[in-house]
């Protein structure tokens, strides 16, 4: 195994000793969300997060331009709790948009959000720098999303996804996570709806990441039922996995093309071994997977007075004995992660 060290050049970017390199960074701005759904979070929420505690706009922009400038980060995706949360979102979009890699590139920056407050705000986050967003999406019937998220709030998302594609955000992507005996039964509505609006869906296994009576492994709707389902309604066809690089969804074309599905099946079909993520949470501390047990502070350091190189060190080192994967989800031995999905970043 190749020991990737403090001695190798930092152009060897953020890799860990399993010769994966983390291009790919996405930043949890705020562990608050507007919605609660049942596999996230409880109805009364969380015990939130100090504001003090949490990066301040600055601060974000600043472990960014650090990624983007000395660590090979090449694509930003912003994420929570809820990210249009943070009223400083747009600011944040746009200073890191300015940032440039060794190579001249500027970063690919990217939204993952519950999609409400997007409607309003999408052509300023677009015009801000935002090319890419992900929106939730687990059911069509506005009496389930109240049920499913504690708010009777559908009309707002959808809104929220016709202002993104109307914005210009290429691709608009929707998640959808399934629940046995609650929305299973509209995974074809969810990609007809999907087709129909030229959005690309991909259907995430829920992962054991939630409120710890939320989980139950003989209760996950698996990737292979999700797409018998489907092959009932629709011919699916897989793309190589050359043609899906490091992106941890398997897809498939739909009756031939062009419209296509994704499947995300952490528990299923773990992708660990091309992962190239790494994750900052809200309170800047460096996760290496959603599943690590451990993380890193980079926010004591940096208003202890830390220089760039020297966050960039730390940044570094924490990456490195990334493990090779999370231990297999749900299996004796697995033990979920302290913090939940809401406080890491989706
Ligand atoms: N399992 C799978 N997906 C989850 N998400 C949140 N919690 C879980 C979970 N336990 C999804 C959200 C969102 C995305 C970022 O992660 O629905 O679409
Ligand atoms: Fe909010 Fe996302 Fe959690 Fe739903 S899954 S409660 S939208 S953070």
């Amino acid at each position: 195994m190749t020991r990737l060290g403090k001695d190798l050049p930092r152009q060897a970017g953020l890799a860990d000793e399993h010769g994966r390199v983390a291009r790919n960074l996405r930043v949890s701005l705020t562990d608050r969300c507007n919605l609660r759904c049942t596999y996230c979070m409880p109805p009364e929420g969380l015990p939130w997060m100090a504001r003090g505690s949490l990066l301040t706009d600055d601060e974000v922009v600043r472990l960014v331009g650090i990624g983007v400038h000395l660590l090979g980060i090449r694509s930003v995706r912003f994420t929570g709790g809820e990210p249009l949360l943070r009223t400083g979102l747009e600011g944040i979009v746009a200073a890191s948009a300015a940032f440039r890699g060794p190579d001249g590139a500027a970063p690919h920056l990217a939204l993952t959000t519950n999609g409400i407050g997007l409607a309003r705000r999408a052509a300023n986050l677009a015009a801000a720098g935002i090319g890419r967003v992900n929106v939730s999406l687990d059911t069509l019937v506005p009496q389930r999303f109240a049920a499913l998220t504690h708010r009777d709030r559908l009309s707002d998302v959808l809104d929220g996804m016709a202002a993104a594609r109307a914005a210009g955000m290429r691709p608009v992507k929707l998640n959808s996570v399934l629940l046995r005996g609650v929305n299973d039964d509209e995974a074809g509505d969810l990609v007809q709806f999907a087709l129909d609006h030229r959005y690309f869906l991909r259907f995430i296994e829920q992962m054991p990441i939630g409120p710890a009576d939320a989980w139950d492994p003989s209760q996950v709707v698996t990737a292979q039922e999700i797409l018998d389902r489907l092959a009932e309604r629709f011919t699916l066809t897989p793309l190589e996995k050359a043609a899906r690089g490091p992106a941890p969804a398997r897809t498939w074309l739909v009756d031939g093309g062009p419209g296509a599905v994704g499947v995300i099946a952490s528990v299923s079909w773990p992708f660990c071994d091309s992962c190239d993520r790494v994750r900052l949470t809200a309170d800047g501390k460096v996760r290496n997977c959603l599943f690590a047990q451990e993380e890193t502070d980079l926010l004591g350091p940096m208003r202890a007075g830390a220089d760039d190189e020297e966050i960039a060190q730390l940044w570094t080192d924490a990456v490195r004995p990334k493990p090779l994967w999370h231990g297999g989800l749900g299996r004796a031995g697995f033990v979920p992660p302290a913090r939940t999905m809401s406080r890491i970043g989706g």
